[in-house]
């Protein structure tokens, strides 16, 4: 396992982010919003969030699917998934029960959220025996976790060095497909530290998409609330990023030496979606004002960045 930089009281209270977020997605995952048989495994309990919150979820974990999608379209070899600030994401189960184009998927976070992570694959045979290879070897040290196409790691994604170390013991490569995503993670670096990291990125892997989802436009009212409560909890970075609107993001990402980049604010994402999609959630739970909804969207945003001519096209609308 990876060195901690130095584990701060901001450190736990970003590392707990991640049970909220856990928390939150089961709560719209019993009401309907989308189907994930395996978040129930990873959270103590449901979180009920109001309407526009889990349409917000919705939207977040549906645009992310159909970019994972597109990536996988043009993948000419085998993939590889590296996954930052992981938390107790299923992505890898989800996609394992539809497709067998990933061989390997990396999973990344704090050692005390990797920990837990393990903990719980061990204990239960429906998420291990989706992990295990045929002689159901894994291999499993503190906080870690490495299987035939799986690899879960601690480290501290400000920590240049021990994100090389992490992603080489992972067995990333530099020449595979590579799609690396981080939802709700950078806005918890101060920018010197997110930029670094991306830096790193861009270079190490040159056929490769990025996939952001993050805070945004928090130069206002609303996300002046946001930015307190966050801070309040204890993670005070998220209002250095977060403030940025998406045109500048998008301009970070060129800048850290992506190829290319674009972006939408979560508004544009939601009006994307299919139509009949977006009508069966609107069904679920009733939301008067259809302002708060807007209003959230306007202040998340979905940024992609390729390396290599293999993911130059992908978009939105595709
Ligand atoms: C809001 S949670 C999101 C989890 C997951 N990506 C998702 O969308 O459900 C943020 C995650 O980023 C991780 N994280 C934030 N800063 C990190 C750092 N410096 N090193 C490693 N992990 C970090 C936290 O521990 C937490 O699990």
């Amino acid at each position: 396992m990876n060195k901690l930089v130095s584990w701060s009281a901001e450190d736990e209270a970003v590392a707990g982010t991640n049970t909220d977020a856990t928390e939150c997605k089961l709560g719209a995952v019993q009401l309907g919003y989308w189907a994930d048989p395996y978040v129930r495994l990873f959270a103590r309990r449901a979180e009920r969030r109001a309407p526009e919150i889990n349409r917000g979820y919705y939207a977040r974990v549906r645009a992310v699917e159909m970019f994972i999608h597109q990536f996988l379209e043009r993948c000419d070899s085998k993939c590889q998934i590296i996954n930052l600030g992981c938390g107790f994401d299923t992505l890898f189960w989800r996609l394992r029960d539809v497709t067998q184009a990933v061989g390997n998927f990396i999973e990344l976070d704090f050692p005390t959220v990797t920990a837990k992570k393990c903990q719980i694959i061990k204990r239960n045979k429906q998420l291990l025996e989706k992990i295990a290879n045929e002689d159901g070897e894994v291999a499993c040290r503190v906080g870690e976790l490495h299987a035939d196409g799986y690899h879960l790691a601690g480290c501290d994604l400000r920590d240049g060095g021990g994100v090389r170390r992490a992603l080489a013991a992972c067995g990333a490569r530099a020449d595979a497909p590579t799609l690396v995503l981080a939802e709700c993670v950078l806005v918890y670096l101060r920018e010197d530290a997110a930029a670094a990291l991306l830096q790193l990125l861009a270079c190490a892997f040159p056929k490769q998409l990025l996939l952001i989802y993050e805070q945004c436009n928090l130069d206002d009212k609303f996300g002046e609330v946001m930015i307190r409560n966050l801070s309040l909890r204890g993670c005070s970075a998220v209002g250095e990023r977060g403030r940025l609107g998406v045109a500048a993001a998008v301009e970070r990402l060129r800048a850290a030496g992506y190829g290319g980049a674009r972006g939408w604010d979560m508004a544009a994402v939601w009006r994307a979606l299919p139509d009949d999609e977006r009508a069966r959630v609107e069904r679920l739970e009733p939301l008067d004002e259809q302002e708060l909804l807007h209003q959230l969207h306007q202040h998340y945003a979905l940024t992609v960045a390729s390396q290599g001519d293999l993911f130059a096209d992908i978009d939105l609308n595709a």
